[in-house]
């Protein structure tokens, strides 16, 4: 590994040659941190090399507290090729995640390989990107074998389920990267007891696979975390990093495993998914009862949010958003937030302890360790879609004039 920043762009698109497989088969391109980036540039590459290295601050502060934060501008595609050049990443299960973070770093020009079930529904889809079977997709423990750093984004059940067959097979000089530090801070549980002779690191992309997909297409970055479980070679956060980089990351901060994984599921059952939709259903709700239709009610809770209200928030603020609408709304709004500021506490740190006690763990290894975790899942989604509220979303979208069949 060497650093080789300033090296120019142009020598980024060579292939460095690769110890233990292939390339891949059909890499869309592989000069790039994005599609489109490139695109942009056109026939030269300066103005990418510009711009991903405009700033290299190390540390901010964060309203009052300092953090460190690594920045991609710090990974030139070269650099980052360069560092990479000797490994192969072995990324096994293409969910969600790998999906999106294998495609980053294939089309970052990274050595990347794909191991999942042979003949399962992953490995169809894995097929249907371009991974090509024999060459860049394995089944799971020939690509460990044929790895030199071994990315787990099986599901949080299935990294358990099938530990004690891939345990071994995480050898001395192997990388053990998660995305979640689900699997070994709830080892009692899961137990997932990472060898002792490996690094093992995390970036966990804070959003969906699919929108690390899209923001990397589009020349932007996800923003992720990274941690450090266990440094054997004293390069576990530079790698870390340097991975982040790889599978699309904007800008990633610092954290551990155990605060990643508390804050993750907290997260997502609370205002990232579970209590959005609970809040949604009873704004709703209580419209719907008191004799508004479902397309009113359905403006006033979901599409207003949504598409003109939620992406000022976004853009600049929640003041900037409040700011945005009338006096009459302002009034109302900073009145009646404190109160369900004070209703929802309770509900959260009931939240928390339940993330922090092992509980929604625990139900999630059961739910999602059944043979039939995919159809019982999309049963309870379907309920979701049946409800009268997203019924009546579907007629609202459609009325939308820039409006495309879902
Ligand atoms: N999705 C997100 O938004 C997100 C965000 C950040 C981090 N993460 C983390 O990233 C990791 C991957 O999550 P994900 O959402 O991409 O994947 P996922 O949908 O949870 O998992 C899908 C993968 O697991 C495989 N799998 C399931 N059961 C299996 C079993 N018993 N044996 C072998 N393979 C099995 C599936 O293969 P088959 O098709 O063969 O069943 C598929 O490849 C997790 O640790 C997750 O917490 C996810």
């Amino acid at each position: 590994m060497s650093d080789v920043a300033g090296r120019p762009l142009r020598a980024a698109s060579r292939r460095a040659p690769r110890a233990s497989t292939k390339i891949a088969a059909k890499p869309a391109q592989t000069a790039s941190y994005s599609l489109l980036a490139r695109q942009a540039a056109g026939s030269s590459r300066k103005p990418i090399l510009q711009a991903v290295s405009a700033r290299g601050v190390k540390t901010l502060n964060f309203a009052g507290t300092e953090e460190v934060v690594y920045e991609r501008s710090d990974w030139p595609l070269a650099k980052l090729q360069d560092y990479f050049k000797n490994d192969t990443l072995a990324l096994i299960g293409y969910g969600s995640q790998g999906h999106g973070q294998g495609l980053n770093a294939r089309d970052n020009g990274l050595n990347v390989i794909v191991g999942v079930r042979k003949d399962g529904e992953s490995w169809r889809q894995a097929m249907e990107d371009g991974w090509v079977p024999g060459e860049t997709l394995f089944p799971i423990e020939e690509a460990i074998n044929r790895g030199t750093i071994i990315m787990n984004l099986l599901s949080d059940a299935a990294q358990s389920q099938t530990w004690p067959t891939v345990a071994p097979l995480i050898t001395k000089d192997k990388t053990l990267y998660f995305s979640h530090g689900f699997s070994v801070v709830y080892k009692e549980d899961t137990k997932v007891i990472p060898p002792k002779d490996v690094d093992v690191i995390l970036v966990a992309p804070k959003g969906s696979g699919r929108t690390v997909r899209t923001l990397f297409k589009e020349g932007r970055g996800i923003n992720s975390s990274v941690a450090v479980f266990q440094d054997v070679t004293g390069k576990a956060m530079e790698k870390a990093v340097a991975l982040g980089v790889a599978v699309g990351s904007g800008y990633m901060y610092e954290t551990t495993f155990e605060k990643e994984v508390y804050s993750d599921l907290y997260g997502e059952r609370g205002v990232l998914m579970g209590a959005i939709q609970g809040l949604f259903c009873a704004q709703y709700k209580v419209l719907r009862a008191n004799g508004h239709t479902p397309s009113e009610a359905f403006n006033e809770t979901v599409e207003e949010a949504t598409q003109s209200l939620y992406p000022l928030i976004g853009q600049k603020g929640m003041d900037y958003m409040y700011n945005a609408c009338s006096t009459t709304a302002r009034r109302g709004a900073l009145d009646w937030a404190p109160i369900f500021e004070k209703t929802n506490l309770p509900v959260f740190e009931q939240l928390y302890e339940s993330v922090r006690n092992g509980t929604e763990t625990r139900k999630s290894l059961e739910f999602n360790g059944r043979s039939t975790y995919r159809q019982d899942l999309a049963k309870e989604l379907k309920e979701i879609d049946d409800q009268e509220i997203w019924r009546a979303g579907k007629v609202v979208r459609s009325l939308r004039p820039d409006y495309k069949t879902e």
